[in-house]
């Protein structure tokens, strides 16, 4: 019989309650959901509806169960997330394990809402920006469940009950700080893949998706020069850079930025007044000023500089332009690469496991330029700022660009 409410092929592909016993699937919870509306078929196909899950993942009743592993992408989306999927899945496809991916991070565990990671699935998609999997919403997987128990208890179930022998977890700090705790829960071993277009993950000298943010950010920069100088103003642009401000200095140096303001060096107004000052008297009446989030937002410093020096002053935030589209080939390497070298990692380690080994967790990334794998609690327990006397901010400073946290007269003689 046909629910209301579920279209025909899809309630055709849902077996029936003596069906399900028979497979020997539980699922209370298939029982009580409707499918959502993104249902829909996608790129990758039909999504596994709930109940269609345990079967086609190959429990009872279902084809025959074989090593798998899972991955899934946590928090925001970066440029080159496709990739990383793409390359993990070819890499472990070839060591011999079949590969799902979880939806929404976390959060399709609960419902069952995986994607079969097949060679077709992944095809075509390194140059593609998102994710293919879904970014993972507010749902806080370690938040006590509703009956009061702990959603990472039912988090580490579903996982062992699908028969997951391992998970690459694709993710910013939040992501691995989640993935340690839910391996002390008790979470089959994780591989992390460093991602976020702030490249601040501890562990690893840079993420995927940072390259892209700083191109596009540059452009934007070489963009508001000219608009800028035709009119005399002083443009503020505000980039993404929550906690360090990598983006900030990188493109603001590689767009020939007046000043840069940056969450690791404390700044006043008053160095940035001067610089703009010292630019007005040799006839550069414009001035570019880029602000990290973490540091102030473009806003407040326009208005402050607008009314300090007197001169037309507009601000703009580039936001989540940053994290959007194509990733550049730079970001496709680097992707293709960590993910390759997470499967064979993750791989190695479960082969290990099974070999009497213990299992362990750890995250992939690049170290003095080479591929290296760090203990998770690396990048769960610390984040990487810009060195405020590293070689970015003392090339920057040396091209007279203002941090705001220079002597009164520093731009006299430039
Ligand atoms: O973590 C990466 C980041 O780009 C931060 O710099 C920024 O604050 C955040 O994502 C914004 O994320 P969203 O608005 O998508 O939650």
């Amino acid at each position: 019989m046909i629910e209301p409410g579920l279209s025909a092929s899809f309630a055709q592909a849902v077996p029936s309650a003596a069906e399900r016993a028979a497979a020997g699937i539980s699922g209370r919870r298939a029982h009580r959901r409707r499918p959502r509306a993104n249902l829909a078929p996608s790129r990758l196909g039909a999504p596994i509806s709930p109940t269609t899950a345990p079967m086609a993942l190959g429990l009872p009743g279902g084809r025959a169960m074989k090593r798998r592993i899972a991955i899934n992408t946590g928090g925001g989306d970066a440029p080159g997330l496709n990739a990383v999927i793409r390359a993990a899945t070819l890499s472990a496809l070839e060591l011999g394990f079949d590969v799902w991916g979880i939806r929404r991070g976390y959060e399709g565990l609960f419902d069952g809402d995986f994607v079969e990671l097949t060679r077709e699935r992944v095809r075509g998609i390194t140059h593609l920006g998102g994710t293919i999997l879904g970014a993972a919403s507010r749902f806080d997987p370690l938040r006590a469940a509703s009956d009061g128990g702990s959603r990472a208890a039912g988090i580490v179930a579903a996982f062992r009950e699908r028969g997951f022998e391992g998970l690459i977890a694709i993710g910013g700090d939040g992501s691995m700080r989640l993935a340690r705790a839910l391996v002390e829960a008790g979470l089959p071993p994780v591989m992390g893949v460093p991602k976020t277009i702030d490249n601040d993950v501890a562990g690893t000298d840079t993420t995927f998706g940072f390259d892209t943010a700083v191109a596009i950010a540059t452009e934007a920069l070489d963009r508001i020069h000219t608009t800028a100088e035709a009119h005399d103003r002083v443009m503020v642009v505000e980039v993404m850079g929550r906690t360090a401000g990598w983006i900030a200095t990188a493109a603001g140096l590689a767009g020939s930025a007046d000043a840069i303001l940056i969450p690791e060096i404390p700044f006043d107004l008053r160095a940035v007044v001067e610089k703009i000052a010292r630019r007005d008297e040799v006839g550069r009446r414009f001035s570019i000023i880029v602000v990290a989030e973490g540091a102030a937002s473009a806003e407040a410093v326009a208005r402050e500089l607008a009314e300090r020096t007197g001169k037309d002053t507009r601000s703009l935030v580039l936001g989540h332009l940053l994290r959007g589209g194509h990733p550049t080939a730079r970001d496709r390497m680097l992707a293709l690469e960590l993910g390759t070298h997470a499967a064979l990692e993750l791989g190695r380690r479960l082969d290990g496991a099974r070999a009497g080994q213990p299992a362990t967790s750890g995250m992939v990334g690049v170290q003095d330029g080479h591929f290296s794998v760090v203990d998770l609690t690396v990048p769960a327990t610390q984040i990487r700022r810009v060195p405020a006397t590293g070689s970015l901010v003392s090339a920057a400073r040396h091209l007279g660009i203002a941090f705001g946290d220079e002597p009164r007269g520093a731009f006299a003689s430039r």
